[in-house]
C-alpha cells in the first residue's frame, strides 16, 4: 500500500511509520514541525517521503493524497500548554484543517482513519467511557474545551461525510497514549515524570494526585489503527483505544521513581497555579474497549511497567 500520513513526524504519526515500512508499504507525510520533529523520522528518513507544510494547503493535501491507498490523519495542535497558549491557531489547525482533510478524502474518494480523542468525552463522570456516551464539556470560555469542541466538530463533519458521500473513513477515540519519542514539553505527564526521575528533580504532580488515567503504548495503538485500516466493517464506525489498568497520577509518580530508581521526591502543585484561573480537569478518564475488542480482537500488550522503562531507556539515550 501507498499510505499519507498528516503528523507523521508526530508521537504516534512516526510509530506508524516504523509499523508500515516494517510491513513493506510506501509512506509519504506532512507534518509543519510544530511539535513533531525531524528526530523522529530521522532512523527512516531515507524509507519514506517528507513534506514540510500545513494541513490547511487544500491543494498540496490534495496532491499528497492522490497517490495513497491509505490516509491516516493525525496531525493536530495538541497537549494542554499548546491549547491554552494558542487557543485560535489551534482550533484552525483541528477543525478547518481536518475539514480540508476530510474533504480531500471524500474527492479523491481514499479510505481514512481520523485520530480523535477521549477529550470529547470531556468531563462525564460515567466510568468506564463507551463510544456512544455523551459528551460533558465546560463553558467555551473554559479555553481548554476548545481541544474538544473542535475535534468532536471533526467526528460529527467526517460521520456527516460517510452518510452523504460514502466517505471511507474509521475514528478513533485515543485516550492517553504514551511511549517512546514522546515529548513532556507540551504538558503530556508522563514523560515529563520520567524526565525529572532520570534527572533526580522534584517531580511536581499538578492537584492532589488523587485523579486518574488509563495508559497505553503507543506500539499497542499503532497495531489497532492499522487493523483497523484494513477491516471494511469499521467503515463509519468509532473506535476507543486505550489501556487497561487505572492508575493515580500519584500511583504513577512513586512507580515511575522506583522503576527509574531516581531520588526524586514528589511535589504537587495547586491547579490554579500551574494553569489559568478556571481550569478543569477530569478526576477519572478510563476507556471501555470492548467494541474493538469484540470487532477486531485487539486488546493492549503492554503494562505500564512496560511502558515506563521503554520511556526511560529511550530518555537516557
Ligand atoms: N498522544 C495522545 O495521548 C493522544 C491522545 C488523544 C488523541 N491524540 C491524537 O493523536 C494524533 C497524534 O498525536 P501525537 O500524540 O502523535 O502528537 P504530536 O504532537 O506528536 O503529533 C501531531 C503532529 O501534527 C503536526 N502538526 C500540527 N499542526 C500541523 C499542521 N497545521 N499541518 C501539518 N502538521 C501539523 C505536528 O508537528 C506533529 O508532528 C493527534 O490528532 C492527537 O489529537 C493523541
Amino acid at each position: 500500500m501507498r499510505v499519507f500520513i498528516t503528523g507523521g513526524a508526530g508521537f504516534i504519526g512516526s510509530h506508524l511509520c516504523d509499523a508500515l515500512i516494517a510491513q513493506g508499504h510506501q509512506v509519504s507525510i506532512l507534518d509543519n514541525m510544530s511539535t513533531g520533529s525531524a528526530a523522529n523520522i530521522a532512523h527512516i528518513k531515507d524509507q519514506i517521503e517528507i513534506h514540510q507544510g500545513d494541513i490547511r494547503d487544500a491543494a498540496l493535501v490534495e496532491k499528497l493524497m492522490a497517490p495513497a491507498d491509505l490516509v491516516l490523519h493525525m496531525a493536530a495542535a495538541l497537549g494542554v500548554n499548546t491549547i491554552l497558549e494558542n487557543p485560535i491557531e489551534s482550533v484552525s489547525i483541528n477543525f478547518t484543517g481536518s475539514e480540508v482533510v476530510l474533504n480531500a478524502a471524500t474527492k479523491l474518494n481514499k479510505r481514512i482513519i481520523i485520530a480523535s480523542t477521549s477529550e470529547v468525552y470531556g468531563k462525564n463522570p460515567k466510568q468506564p467511557l463507551n463510544e456512544t456516551d455523551d459528551r460533558v464539556v465546560g463553558a467555551p470560555q473554559k479555553i481548554r474545551w476548545t481541544y474538544s469542541d473542535a475535534k468532536a466538530l471533526e467526528e460529527a463533519i467526517a460521520h456527516a461525510l460517510f452518510l452523504t458521500k460514502q466517505l471511507k473513513v474509521t475514528t478513533v477515540r485515543l485516550f492517553n497514549t504514551v511511549g517512546p519519542r514522546q515529548t513532556g514539553r507540551y504538558g503530556m505527564v508522563l514523560p515529563r515524570f520520567v524526565q525529572a526521575a532520570l534527572k533526580n528533580e522534584a517531580i511536581s504532580i499538578y492537584g492532589d494526585g488523587t485523579q486518574s488515567r488509563v495508559f497505553c503504548h503507543v506500539q499497542d495503538a499503532v497495531k489497532a489503527i492499522l487493523a483497523l485500516a484494513t477491516t471494511d466493517s469499521a467503515i463509519g464506525e468509532v473506535y476507543n483505544i486505550g489501556g487497561t489498568g487505572e492508575t493515580s497520577i500519584k500511583e504513577l509518580a512513586e512507580k515511575i521513581i522506583e522503576r527509574t530508581k531516581s531520588t526524586s521526591k514528589i511535589t504537587y502543585t495547586p491547579y490554579d497555579q500551574a494553569y489559568p484561573t478556571g481550569f478543569e480537569d477530569m478526576q477519572r478518564r478510563v476507556p471501555d474497549i470492548t467494541k474493538i475488542k469484540t470487532s477486531i480482537g485487539w486488546a493492549p500488550a503492554n503494562t505500564l511497567d512496560n511502558i515506563i522503562d521503554d520511556v526511560a531507556t529511550e530518555m537516557k539515550k
